[in-house]
């Protein structure tokens, strides 16, 4: 076999959304493009601002030399003291440049991020349902994965955190705004995990890191900003882009900050530079990192997404699925009425409705959609699911 066994087993899994997708391309041929309603993908649809075209084209009419060669290794200095200047204006915690190192997206910044923390064996705790690529993310560096589930209202079970967490545990990775789940977790939340992870540290005589992937955290309904681990806990790296917030995923830019308390930062950062290096990435795109250093308070329009959430929500309730409100991101996960979440996804799918079963991402009984899609498609699902929830109704 030409491919390793691992990637091989791998492959399995990242593959379901894909698939699904692409069956989608083949029931829109045969049942027409506007009687299939796909759900399954979590592509933003909003266009990049006016502000970013506007940037691009400036660059372009006015380039200078070397702007597209190598750079200072974590990236363009201007570009980190902005993005190090807007981080602390969201979170009250006074990062500077040094602590900023550019990344390749936010998957970019997770791996660089695991690269650095693992020893073989190592594990990460993630809380389930969780981003279904991180036990892939870990494994790329030697790593395990330990899942703790989270409780009926999609917060993050502490107990079996405080009992999960061994001087095996390297790093506990935070996901709020949630993918799957567009869960947000509240401050108060928030600070208890602090408060589990810094007295199992201390138990354990072994300082646990938390990876903070706050790539969703642009888009969020609540008031005031979205609260972030890094308010809370001071070992917290951030990896996060501007993949979501600025409707960028195609150009691969995001960034890793270090808080500026975090123990061992100094190494850590180098570690991080290093982790970018030998993966390959070197540095994100220079064209992006010198757009993004000024749109810094730029944002796609989020009351769009805002609005497509209630609609949808409104009315799945309306017709009896049981859903924690997302406060944030773009996806939707409610229970399945039916146990068995991949039956259920099959049976929407006999409607022309394509979701994602809860077991991709270690949560079966429920199942994800995403309404990153036009009103249309939103619209369009709800015969299929309003059929397919009766028979399961008491
Ligand atoms: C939770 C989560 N983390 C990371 C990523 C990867 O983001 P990026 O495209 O910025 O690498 C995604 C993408 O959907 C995601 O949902």
């Amino acid at each position: 076999m030409a491919i390793s066994q691992i990637v091989k087993n791998s492959m399995v899994i990242g593959s379901y959304i894909r698939r699904m997708f692409e069956e989608g391309i083949v029931l829109k041929k045969v049942h027409g493009e506007e009687n299939v309603f796909d759900l399954s993908l979590g592509n933003p649809i909003l266009e990049p601002p006016k502000v970013f075209t506007d940037e691009l084209h400036q660059l372009v009419n006015h380039p200078w030399p070397g702007m597209h060669l190598q750079m200072e290794d974590p990236g363009y200095a201007a570009t980190r003291t902005a993005v190090a200047a807007q981080i602390t204006r969201d979170t009250g915690v006074q990062f500077k440049a040094q602590d900023i190192v550019m990344a390749y997206g936010a998957a970019g910044a997770v791996n660089a991020a695991f690269k650095t923390l693992l020893n073989p064996g190592e594990e990460v705790i993630s809380f389930t349902p969780n981003y279904f690529e991180y036990v892939n993310y870990s494994a790329n560096h030697g790593g395990g994965i330990k899942y703790i589930p989270a409780d009926k209202n999609l917060n993050p079970d502490l107990e079996a955190l405080a009992a999960g967490m061994t001087t095996n545990t390297r790093a506990i990775i935070i996901n709020s705004p949630n993918n799957p789940t567009g869960h947000v977790y509240t401050a108060q939340t928030l600070k208890n995990i602090a408060e589990v992870v810094t007295r199992r540290s201390a138990e354990l005589k072994h300082r646990v890191y938390i990876v903070s992937d706050d790539v969703y955290t642009g888009l969020y309904y609540g008031q005031g900003k979205c609260p972030r681990m890094a308010q809370y806990y001071p070992h917290t790296i951030v990896g996060t882009s501007y993949s979501k917030d600025l409707s960028l995923p195609g150009e691969r830019i995001g960034y890793l900050a270090v808080h500026p308390e975090c123990e061992d930062r100094e190494d850590i950062l180098k570690g991080l530079v290093y982790a970018n290096q030998v993966l390959g990435f070197i540095n994100p795109p220079a064209t992006m990192q010198n757009i993004v250093r000024k749109l810094q308070d730029a944002s796609v329009d989020i009351n769009i997404y805002r609005r497509k959430r209630d609609l949808f929500y409104d009315n799945l309730t309306e017709m009896g699925y049981s859903i924690v409100k997302p406060q944030g991101a773009f996806y939707i996960f409610p229970t399945s009425p039916n146990p068995d979440d991949e039956a259920f996804v099959q049976e929407l799918k006999k409607l022309l409705v394509l979701t994602v079963p809860g077991h991709v991402f270690r949560a079966p009984g429920y199942f994800r959609l995403c309404y990153c899609v036009d009103d249309r498609v939103i619209m369009g699902s709800l015969k299929g699911f309003k059929e397919a929830i009766a028979k399961y109704k008491k």
